[in-house]
């Protein structure tokens, strides 16, 4: 496994590599990332993973310094899974200030986005140079980030992007919690209560199974159970898996078969993401 720091060091690497497989990161890796690495395995001959703590995305009050840079032993845990490790300095990525952006469509300010204004849109930016400079045959995103997955697959689209995006299932600690690198914010008594966010949902999820038609409600009930479990509740919405709008019904049938019910929310400082897809389609 080589580790590269400079877009001229991996372009001359990747040369002649014509199916590569890129897994984009943030480092701190997770069996989830882990995971990732192992389906993109199955995509490309040459796998590519990238650490980079991208300033864009972070709000000027959120944990963009205090996020966890584990370099090192993110390598050893890449070791066998990768075969490029690409961890530029924020200087190799923005060598002057980022002024050109990816302007993320409309749904980039709902859900998350409400509360994280101009996240998507440094996301965005930063997958789209990143793409540029690793020039993949396919992509592979977690799907615990929903919307995030859903952007890039609408900016891929839109704007013509050469590789194909790949979503990989969401991978959960033993109670059920989504695997995430903001899990080790949590103290050990709020650990403790986190898997009530995924319970939650899979209380919605059974729900509509069994025929709850009314989202809105559900929503609402499922809000209500966070808050009073001592959660500060971000969001819980009922959405088309396929352009991430409100699930509708028309006479009691839903609109669209395929739903996810999406949910962020705050236990103490700690803002955890999660969601379940429901298909109702035999
Ligand atoms: O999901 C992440 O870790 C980041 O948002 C990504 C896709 C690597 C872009 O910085």
């Amino acid at each position: 496994m080589q580790l590269i720091s400079t877009i001229a060091e991996l372009r001359a690497r990747l040369s002649d590599e014509h199916a590569s497989a890129f897994v984009p990161t943030m480092g701190n890796l997770h069996e989830g990332h882990l995971n990732l690495m192992r389906l993109a395995r199955e995509h490309g001959s040459c796998v590519v993973a990238s650490i980079f703590v991208n300033p864009l995305q972070f709000g000027p009050t959120e944990d963009f310094d205090k996020y966890p840079r584990t370099l090192e032993a993110d390598c050893a845990r890449l070791q066998g899974l990768a075969d490029i490790v690409f961890a530029p300095a924020v200087s190799e990525m923005y060598p002057v200030k980022q002024t050109v952006f990816v302007e993320p469509p409309p749904i980039a300010n709902e859900l998350c986005g409400a509360s994280r204004p101009g996240h998507f849109r440094g996301m965005a930016t930063v997958v789209l140079k990143l793409l540029n400079i690793v020039q993949p045959r396919v992509a592979l995103f977690g799907k615990k980030d929903y919307q995030q997955l859903h952007i890039i697959r609408q900016m891929v689209l839109q704007m013509n992007l050469p590789v194909r995006i790949v979503g990989g299932e969401t991978v959960r600690a033993a109670d059920g919690l989504a695997l995430s690198s903001r899990n080790q914010y949590l103290s050990l008594e709020e650990r403790g209560k986190a898997v009530f966010l995924y319970q939650t949902l899979q209380e919605a999820q059974k729900a509509i199974l069994q025929g709850e038609r009314d989202f809105e409600r559900l929503e609402k009930q499922a809000v209500e159970a966070l808050q009073a479990n001592g959660w500060a509740v971000d969001y819980v919405a009922v959405r088309n898996q396929s352009d991430l709008q409100s699930a509708g019904t028309v006479q009691g049938n839903p609109v669209q078969y395929e739903l996810v019910i999406m949910a962020a929310a705050r236990l103490g400082n700690t803002r955890l993401l999660d969601n379940v897809e429901v298909c109702l389609a035999d």
